[in-house]
């Protein structure tokens, strides 16, 4: 089959296309499928250049791309929720089982993949394959950052006040629909560019980061999501509710030891927290994803579309030259 094949940490340049790469075959817990459409997520650079090579070495060849939206071709012998012919999405994850670091083993950059069952859903009927495909990965990181934090707060009956600071890109443009459609009054902030994008997504106000610095909003926020991750907590703090949350998707030093410190600010009845998220892959969560398409509450935000051998443009255009959204590659 053809595939994008990385051999070696690099640039985008590396990834070169090779066409009698192995057919994967599902393992009995695993659907094997046939790839329609797969997006682009900056976690697939920072997995190819090495970023993330500390944590989740690579054993190469290997196949780049976590998200697939295609048809079943196959299904191992114990696959129950799925046949042949289905058309399915899905943050995928080839180990058969999950990877003690949190890592899903990707591979959706070329014509088949295979995934455990546990993290496909049935795509959207109303979605074709490649606004399928843009959604898994990035709406389950806001999905699994807002929903249980926000799910906490709106039993108070009132509507949690919350800041996404950058609304616009591939988690912000999902995270504020999401974060409305849990009930949320949001303030989002991005570029002068996106600014009406972002209102059109459902924002309750928006800001541009470029003249407004985000210190300066009036709060307070219930939560903090720093989609974008440049804020400080120390320069935020203040802006949350006495119970509120600052929440990033990349890791730092201190989100690492807010676990440890948890204990000590209780003593002293702070209550804020500083927190991260790694996105996992789930079939529970992406059903509820499905379920906010189908009622209408999120639509994925396609910037651009890519055939499979403009990989490296692609991946140029997603560092370099990506104006909104998400990105994705068309494979058949
Ligand atoms: N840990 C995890 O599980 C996980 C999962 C998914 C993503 N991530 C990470 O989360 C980050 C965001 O991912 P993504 O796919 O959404 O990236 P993206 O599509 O590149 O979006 C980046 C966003 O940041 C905004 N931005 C840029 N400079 C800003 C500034 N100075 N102030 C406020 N906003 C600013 C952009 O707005 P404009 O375009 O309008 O300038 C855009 O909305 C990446 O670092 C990614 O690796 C982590």
């Amino acid at each position: 089959m053809k595939a994008a094949i990385l051999t070696h940490y690099g640039l985008a340049e590396q990834l070169i296309i090779q066409h009698d790469f192995p057919v994967p075959l599902p393992a009995p817990n695993q659907v094997q499928v046939k790839v329609m459409a797969a997006s682009l997520n900056p976690l697939d650079y920072k997995i190819r250049n090495g970023e993330l090579r500390w944590i989740h070495p690579l054993k190469f060849p290997m196949v780049l791309g976590n998200d697939i939206s295609g048809v079943v071709t196959a299904v191992g012998e114990n696959v129950s929720q799925f046949k042949v012919g289905d058309e399915v999405f899905g943050m995928m994850d080839a180990n058969v089982k999950p990877a003690c670091n949190g890592f899903a083993r990707p591979g959706a950059y070329a014509e088949y993949a295979v995934t455990r069952e546990d993290t496909l859903a049935l795509k959207p009927s109303g979605l074709t394959h490649p606004e399928a495909a843009s959604l898994p990965l990035a709406a389950l990181t806001a999905w699994q950052a807002l929903h249980p934090l926000l799910s906490a707060i709106h039993p108070t009956q009132r509507a949690p006040n919350v800041l996404i600071n950058g609304g616009s890109g591939g988690v912000g443009s999902l995270a504020v629909q999401i974060a409305k459609a849990l009930g949320a009054t949001v303030t989002a902030t991005c570029s002068a560019r996106n600014m009406t994008l972002v209102q059109s997504l459902g924002a309750d106000h928006v800001i541009d980061y470029s003249t407004t610095p985000v210190t300066t909003v009036s709060g307070p926020f219930d939560l903090i999501y720093d989609v974008a991750a440049n804020l400080r907590y120390r320069d935020v703090e203040s802006l949350l509710t006495s119970e509120g949350v600052l929440i990033t998707n990349v890791a730092n030093i201190a989100t690492m030891l807010a676990p440890l410190s948890g204990p000590i600010k209780k003593l002293f009845e702070k209550r804020k927290r500083y927190i991260h998220a790694w996105v996992r892959s789930s079939a529970h969560d992406l059903t509820q994803i499905s379920h906010l398409v189908s009622s209408g509450q999120l639509r994925p935000v396609l910037s651009q579309c890519f055939a499979l051998d403009e990989v490296n443009e692609a991946y140029q255009w997603l560092t370099s030259g990506r104006s909104h959204g998400k990105g994705v590659l068309q494979i058949a």
